[in-house]
């Protein structure tokens, strides 16, 4: 792509930075992997210069900081910390784990040791929250990649990060609604939800200009560790799944991904997310409410439900279309995702199956097309019951 290309598309959603700097880093690797890193990255992986001499650079920069094992005082100084020490370490994951280096690894585990709320790994909460919190409070953003995609790397961040409120506030009404079926102004929170919903929709439209070299650039640091961790992914973002569950019960395969997906979700998300898979499970959710009676719908209300659900299908088919065209691979050939090819399947593919896995060790394929799926079926389920 010519360099132009990337800032040319006005659509894409450019983000400057919310704050002017205020205060520095908390974090004493901060100097390196904020001004030094991507360029290392970018330069081992041109070939001029090897993971070997990488490693070099990086335990001589650590042991001139206390010794190897960096010290801060505090939890949310540990937690950048932490993000500084994994972003290093996965610097090393195109090589292989093998490649990371001892120190490092040594480092991690101490923080860990001295902090147990923290990740071993580059979690979504990691990568996502603790980063995305920095750049809130001081502008400053880690990422992988050199200069533009390093910038585009950036914004891909920012998206997780500023999508999260207005799917979090279609969650919290729709909860409102199946928690008081009986309130006045069902369709007033369900066209409230619809609101965020589209909000949320639209801005994932604009990832679509996301340059997949920019996205190819950043991929390999972000997979799972072979035969350890997941890596971070948005299939652990806590609104997406928290705002399906409210909406619908889980079926057998959402369970058995919800069952591998929790400790991967962000720690505050756990227990919210365990909840409610609870409670959806019993009903407590807008799709039985609706079946079972116990949520009344008048015309405005039944029209704005069907919304939301195509509304949160429109979010899902707009990033199945985008990835699709990032990681063809992953997608059978003979297969075109079509809203009319994945309502005909028989059932959810196995997300733990063969298939191209994505940095979150999930099928992708399975994972973006079941996810279409239980949309569409509760869609049909509702359109038979409102007829
Ligand atoms: C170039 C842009 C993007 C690409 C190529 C992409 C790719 C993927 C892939 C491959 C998965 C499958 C799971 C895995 O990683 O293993 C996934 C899942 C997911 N991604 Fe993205 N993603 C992009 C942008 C975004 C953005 C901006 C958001 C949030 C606004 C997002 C939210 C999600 C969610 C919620 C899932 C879980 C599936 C679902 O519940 O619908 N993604 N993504």
């Amino acid at each position: 792509m010519k360099k132009t290309d990337l800032f040319s598309r006005t659509e894409y959603p450019r983000h400057t930075p919310a704050r002017t700097r205020t205060s520095p880093s908390r974090s004493p690797l901060a100097p390196y992997v904020l001004g030094h890193l991507p360029a290392d990255l970018t330069a081992v992986a041109h070939g001029r210069g090897t993971y070997g001499e990488l490693a070099a650079k990086q335990c001589r920069i650590l042991r001139e900081l206390d010794d190897g094992i960096p010290q801060v005082t505090d939890a949310d100084s540990a937690a950048l910390l932490q993000l500084d020490l994994l972003f290093m370490l996965n610097g090393y994951l195109p090589a292989g784990p093998s490649a990371f280096p001892r120190p490092l690894l040594d480092a991690v585990a101490a923080q860990r040791a001295r902090f147990p709320m923290l990740d071993l790994y580059l979690s979504y909460e990691t990568l996502i929250d603790v980063n995305c919190a920095e750049w809130d409070r001081t502008g400053d953003i880690r990422v992988f990649s050199e200069s533009r995609l390093g910038l585009l790397e950036r914004d891909f961040y920012l998206g997780h990060h500023l999508a999260e409120p207005p799917a979090r506030i279609a969650f919290d009404l729709l909860r409102a609604l199946v928690l008081e079926p009986d309130a006045v102004g069902t369709a007033a929170f369900l066209e409230g939800a619809l609101h965020s919903l589209d909000d949320f929709r639209s801005h994932m439209a604009q990832y679509g200009r996301l340059p997949t070299e920019a996205f190819h650039a950043f991929r390999p640091y972000h997979m799972s560790y072979p035969g350890g961790p997941r890596g971070a992914s948005g299939a652990f973002m806590p609104s997406v799944h928290l705002l399906e569950l409210v909406l619908l019960p889980p079926t057998p395969q959402y369970g058995v991904y919800l069952d591998e997906s929790l400790p991967y979700f962000p720690t505050w998300a756990r227990p919210l997310v365990t909840e409610w898979r609870t409670l959806s499970g019993q009903g407590d959710n807008v799709m039985d409410a609706v079946l079972d009676g116990r949520l009344k719908l008048d015309d405005r209300a039944a029209t704005t439900l069907l919304r939301v659900i195509d509304t949160f299908t429109d979010f899902r088919m707009a990033h199945l279309g985008i990835t699709r065209k990032a990681l063809p691979e992953a997608f059978a050939a003979d297969a075109r995702p079509t809203r009319k090819a994945i309502a005909a399947q028989a059932g959810e593919r196995d997300v733990l199956g063969r298939g191209a896995p994505g940095t979150s060790g999930f099928t992708v394929q399975g994972v973006l097309t079941n996810a279409v799926y239980r949309l569409l079926a509760a869609r049909r389920s509702l359109t038979e019951f409102l007829d």
